[in-house]
């Protein structure tokens, strides 16, 4: 590990004056909407990323991110640089690591992310400085990963760097909750450590929460991205019976809902998208079965949810089956390629699913999202088309996928020969299935 001159003032000093330099490794849809945080706070910050085109966006303040829309850049001046040299990370006071954690086709946790990102700090670290891992990740990685990584820069944790654990916890295009009232759990190796984070955290964020431990923070998130997965698993199951049953699933939920204790409604859709609720609960499954445990309700939501858009599939054909048509050569819009509402991320959505399993049946498929102008699916350029009147009329069935509100605020459904609704938006008609 360099040592450089220590600089007259303290950590706590610069932290709590907002002098101090913060730097962020990976500028994602956690990092950036945390370095500009940090930097509206009155920090200089630094976000690192491999991604040229990410660093010369922010270099340039143009918005890539729905949450960091490019107004607020604005104010900013100099307080926020991105660059691609880790030499950087030499002058920062703090940093934390946001880069991404995939699992691979196996659903093992891919850390190659984190741990390249780590041994890049490690080769530039100086004296005291603080490193908190904030992507989400299997139980110990902290520990067992990052923390040997850093050591081997020749530094001792704790005494000459600080390393914690501060889950990020956003949610892309949530209009009440942000970085800054979302409460903060945070963790460190050490007593020192934790103190560290914790203040660090606690200029930018008004809840900071302690926990114990590294493995407690890491699997806290697990558990809460758990907690949704299996929900929207029970949801879906619900569907799946009450279309037995031939009963409303939404009109179910809606009637329990009224219990004002005990009871959080969860709805059915076409699926789990995002990189974070179809993924994470893996990390936990993974992990536990070097334990010899097996996690049954885990592995049973994700059936439950990797199932939802054949059975949206199914009900197309079922709904065109009844007009007389097939799915081969039958004109079908598809609405919402985004994973939810009001965002342009399409990573693991569902709507990719449906489309592909249409396209392999023969269907002319087309579709409509404004959040996603283009996408590719299997090495083919797909591209939106407008959303007007014109386009519902065209279709011979209208698949109602992700419920962004450009489509809730100009309804054409009048115009649909067929809607199959996955998300109980289409008020209900003679044109109208809903699953
Ligand atoms: N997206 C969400 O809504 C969300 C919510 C909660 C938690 N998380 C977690 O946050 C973490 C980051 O996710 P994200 O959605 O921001 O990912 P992202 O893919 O949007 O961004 C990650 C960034 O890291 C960069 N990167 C990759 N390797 C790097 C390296 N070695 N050095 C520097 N930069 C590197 C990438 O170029 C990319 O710009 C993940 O663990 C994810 O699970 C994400």
């Amino acid at each position: 590990m360099t040592e450089v001159a220590s600089p007259a003032t303290t950590f706590d000093e610069r932290i709590a004056s907002r002098h101090a330099r913060v730097g962020i490794v990976g500028l994602g849809y956690a990092g950036l909407p945390l370095a500009m945080t940090f930097a509206e706070a009155g920090f200089d910050v630094t976000g690192l990323d491999v991604n040229e085109e990410r660093v010369r966006a922010v270099q340039e303040r143009r918005s890539y991110l729905v949450d960091v829309p490019v107004e607020r850049y604005g104010g900013l001046e100099e307080r926020l640089h991105a660059t691609t040299a880790y030499e950087a990370v030499a002058d920062l006071d703090a940093l934390t690591i946001c880069v991404p954690t995939p699992l691979s086709k196996t659903r093992s946790p891919d850390l190659s992310y984190i741990v390249s990102a780590a041994e890049s700090v490690a080769t530039n670290m100086r004296d005291g400085q603080l490193i908190v891992l904030q992507s989400t990740t299997h139980p110990g990685t902290t520990e067992e990963i990052v923390l040997p990584t850093l050591e081997r820069s020749g530094g001792r944790v704790g005494q000459d760097f600080f390393l914690g654990y501060a889950p990020e916890r956003v949610d892309p295009g949530n209009k009440h909750y942000s970085v800054k009232t979302t409460p903060k759990l945070v963790a460190g190796v050490t007593a020192e450590c934790l103190r560290r984070t914790q203040l660090l955290y606690s200029q930018i964020v008004e809840t900071i929460i302690p926990c114990s431990s590294p493995m407690v923070a890491e699997t806290a998130k697990l558990h809460e991205n758990t907690f949704r997965a299996v929900n929207i698993a029970l949801a879906n199951e619900l569907a799946l019976m009450c279309d037995r049953l031939g009963i409303s699933a939404w009109e179910v939920i809606e009637a329990a809902s009224t219990k004002p204790f005990g009871f959080l409604p969860h709805y059915p859709g076409p699926g789990l998208g995002g990189d974070c609720i179809p993924v994470v609960p893996h990390f936990l499954a993974w992990r536990l079965r070097e334990y010899g445990y097996s996690a049954q309700l885990i592995d049973a939501a994700h059936e439950i949810n990797a199932s939802m858009p054949l059975y949206v599939v199914q009900k197309i054909s079922d709904a065109l089956n009844d007009a007389g048509r097939p799915i081969k050569g039958t004109r079908l819009l598809l609405l919402g390629m985004a994973y939810k509402a009001d965002v342009h991320d399409t990573r693991e959505s569902p709507s990719l699913e449906v489309m592909r399993q249409l396209l392999q049946r023969g269907g002319e498929i087309s579709y409509c999202d404004p959040w996603v102008p283009q996408l590719m699916l299997d090495g083919q350029l797909h591209e939106s088309v407008e959303w007007t009147p014109e386009q519902v009329r065209q279709a011979d069935c209208v698949v109602m996928l992700t419920q962004h509100r450009q489509f809730l605020e100009q309804p054409f459904w009048n115009e649909a020969k067929l809607i199959v609704d996955t998300r109980n938006v289409v008020p209900p008609g003679a044109n109208v299935r809903h699953i």
